[in-house]
């Protein structure tokens, strides 16, 4: 039998990069998995992509409380409880401060901050007894890296929420553990409206500061937030893990 067979999973940004690998590999174990995004034209892509009877899509915009309210009322009506929740959903603007606008600032932190906590506290009365809930940080949080003041600003938030959490939920019997991912290919990297050649450049410059020579995919990161949702990480709480190429030695 499937190590997720009936278990109901809840992804963020399901329909794209690290929240799409993740919603395959727990449909192939057998999961329900319900992901969110902001436009059914992307959840319709990711539909035919996954093709499974068991994936339930939402359309909601969580960076303000009325979209995460669409996603628990979506939720409730499926009539289960969630037994994993993959706080993924987040965007990412590369700026030196000089340059970082009040737009920019107030979209990172409303989608990665605002939103992963709102969701968190909305979703904790629809969360199993023995639930893992998983929060997508970055290397970058821990990191000093030039141009990201305010996304690495939003991470380091989403790792003290995701500690603070473990620790008032391991009482409900609830895991809380993080990934922290290093350059991961994945498209996040097509949406800030930067030129090929800058989006080249950006790939080389990190494929040379990953020690093990590349980006990563988004199956790695999948693979250890399935791991940490799994039975075999029952004692594993507000654990930090790294998905990097060994990116984080060199901070
Ligand atoms: N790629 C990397 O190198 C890297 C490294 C470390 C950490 N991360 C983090 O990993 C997570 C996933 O990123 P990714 O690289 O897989 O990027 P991605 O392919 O761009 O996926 C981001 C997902 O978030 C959704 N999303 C964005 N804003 C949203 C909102 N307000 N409400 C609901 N959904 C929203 C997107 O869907 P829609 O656009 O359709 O709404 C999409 O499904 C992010 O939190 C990112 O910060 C990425």
């Amino acid at each position: 039998m499937s190590k997720f067979n009936n278990k109901t999973v809840v992804i963020t940004g399901g329909n794209s990069g690290m929240g799409l690998a993740t919603a395959k590999s727990f449909l192939a174990e057998g999961a329900h998995v319900i992901i969110t995004g902001r436009s059914q034209d992307n959840l319709d892509k990711a539909t035919a992509t996954l093709a499974s009877d068991k994936l339930t899509t939402v359309v909601s915009d969580l960076s303000g409380l009325a979209g995460i309210e669409t996603l628990v009322e979506a939720v409730k009506k499926t009539g289960r409880k969630v037994d994993t929740l993959f706080l993924n959903a987040g965007i990412a603007q590369f700026l030196p401060i000089e340059h970082t606008t009040e737009e920019a600032f107030d979209s990172m932190f409303n989608t990665n901050v605002k939103g992963l906590y709102f969701t968190l506290q909305k979703m904790l009365p629809y969360l199993s007894d023995g639930a893992s809930v998983i929060l997508n940080s970055s290397v970058v949080a821990t990191g000093a890296m030039a141009n990201a003041s305010a996304y690495a600003a939003t991470k380091a938030a989403v790792s003290s929420i995701g500690r603070i959490a473990a620790t008032e939920l391991a009482a409900k019997n609830i895991r809380v553990n993080i990934v922290s991912p290093g350059p991961i290919d994945t498209p996040i990297f097509d949406k800030g409206g930067y030129s090929d050649a800058e989006k080249q450049g950006m790939r080389d410059m990190l494929t040379a500061a990953v020690p093990l020579g590349r980006l990563g995919t988004s199956d790695e990161v999948a693979k250890a937030v399935v791991y940490l949702s799994s039975p075999e990480a029952a004692f594993i709480t507000g654990a930090e893990l790294l998905v990097d190429g060994g990116i984080g030695l060199r901070r």
